[in-house]
């Protein structure tokens, strides 16, 4: 009788968000019935005490919780009650969202390339894409590694320009002492699963200094209003669920951990990778929260390829760049070679909670084996 051997490979997992999660089930299942015992569900006691916490965590003064962040971006750009097209800075590589929220809020998105090395808008390249119609600059924090803030700042002092801060990716990042989140007029977080601060389902917040914004924003997420049925504007539904904020009352207390393994894990990659992939810039005044961890390669879609042959999965962020998306026609035939470029040639490497120094050494030493293949 012949014996077949099965070889079983093990994959490593992109992510996985009950293996994220798992750490606070107990924790989760004694909030879950101490809401639903309570019979209030939506903008309670735990939204309150949340939004007390995370404002805390990023030493700013005030926080609204909203239903996701692109409701967070689109609310803030409404409480700046702009004229109708007004222009928006924003990068050219930011995920849709951002550029939607500006759609949404009836604005002109104006696309401003990144510096290749971070990922960040550029703010050297700023100061030309500025016109008398020009109101916000709205950066976003992408991957995890916060913009570079002071000449951005500059520029918003200079010309008079708001500061919005899309944070969805930036959680507990940090630049020069201070949190993304800490820097705008407003930020806005989301608090989708995936996220370094992620909920069970949707959730988002606008977070800022400013007593008025906050009123605004507090009643344009519930339809206007601050009195029950009387409206002073015309808002949205977008409440933050009281699930959700005690589940991410009971995470933000782990976030700076969260954001510690995760670098703990980055260090091995930028210790191990080599020089025949592009790595994630390192600078002392940016502390990276490692959203994602992403990488460059020419031959990038053969390199997913290749990984995932050997076991290994990744992800893309991302493979379209949003001038080119169907759902933005009207900047189809604009060029934003950075931001191609960026989008032709990155991948996202496992760097989640669960993954273990192993899990990480093992894509290393298959990726650095990509040259042979
Ligand atoms: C940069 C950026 N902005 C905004 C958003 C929107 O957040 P949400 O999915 O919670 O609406 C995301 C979502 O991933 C994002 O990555």
């Amino acid at each position: 009788m012949t014996k077949t051997i099965i070889f079983l490979r093990i994959m490593i997992e992109y992510e996985n968000l009950q293996r994220v999660n798992k750490p606070y089930f107990k924790e989760f299942n004694e909030v879950f019935n101490q809401v639903l015992e309570s019979g209030w569900f939506v903008l309670g006691h735990n939204v309150e005490e949340f939004e007390k916490e995370f404002a805390g965590y990023l030493d700013v003064k005030y926080c609204a919780g909203v239903a996701s962040g692109l409701d967070a971006l689109t609310i803030s750009l409404m409480i700046l009650d702009l004229p109708a097209n007004s222009e928006i800075i924003v990068p050219s590589n930011t995920y849709i969202a951002t550029i939607l929220s500006i759609l949404l809020s009836g604005h002109k998105p104006v696309l401003v390339e990144p510096v290749i090395s971070t990922y960040n808008i550029n703010p050297e390249l700023i100061e030309s894409a500025i016109t008398s119609k020009t109101k916000v600059i709205m950066v976003v924090h992408l991957y995890g590694k916060s913009c570079d803030m002071d000449p951005i700042m500059d520029i918003c002092k200079r010309y008079s320009l708001f500061l919005v801060e899309d944070c969805a990716q930036a959680h507990g990042a940090i630049y020069k002492g201070r949190k993304a989140g800490s820097f705008g007029d407003m930020a806005a977080f989301s608090f989708y699963p995936t996220k370094n601060l992620g909920c069970l389902g949707d959730g988002g917040a606008l977070v800022t200094n400013n007593a008025d914004y906050l009123r605004k924003a507090k009643m344009l997420r519930n339809y206007g209003s601050e009195k029950k049925y009387y409206n002073e504007y015309q808002g949205l539904n977008s409440r933050l669920d009281e699930i959700q904020a005690a589940f991410l009352r009971i995470k933000l207390k782990h976030l700076d951990e969260i954001v510690a393994y995760k670098n703990s894990l980055a260090e091995v990659y930028l210790k191990g990778i080599s020089s025949n992939f592009i790595l994630p810039a390192i600078d002392p005044n940016f502390y990276n929260s490692y959203h994602i961890f992403n990488i460059r390669h020419n031959e990038r879609d053969k390199l997913k390829q290749y990984l995932l042959d050997n076991g290994i999965k990744t992800e893309i962020h991302y493979p379209l760049a949003p001038n080119k998306q169907n759902a933005l026609k009207f900047m189809n035939s604009f060029s934003f070679p950075l931001s191609e470029e960026i989008h032709r040639t990155t991948l996202s490497l496992p760097v989640s909670t669960f993954h273990t120094v192993d899990d990480v050494t093992e894509v290393i030493k298959i990726l650095n084996g990509f040259k042979n293949y």
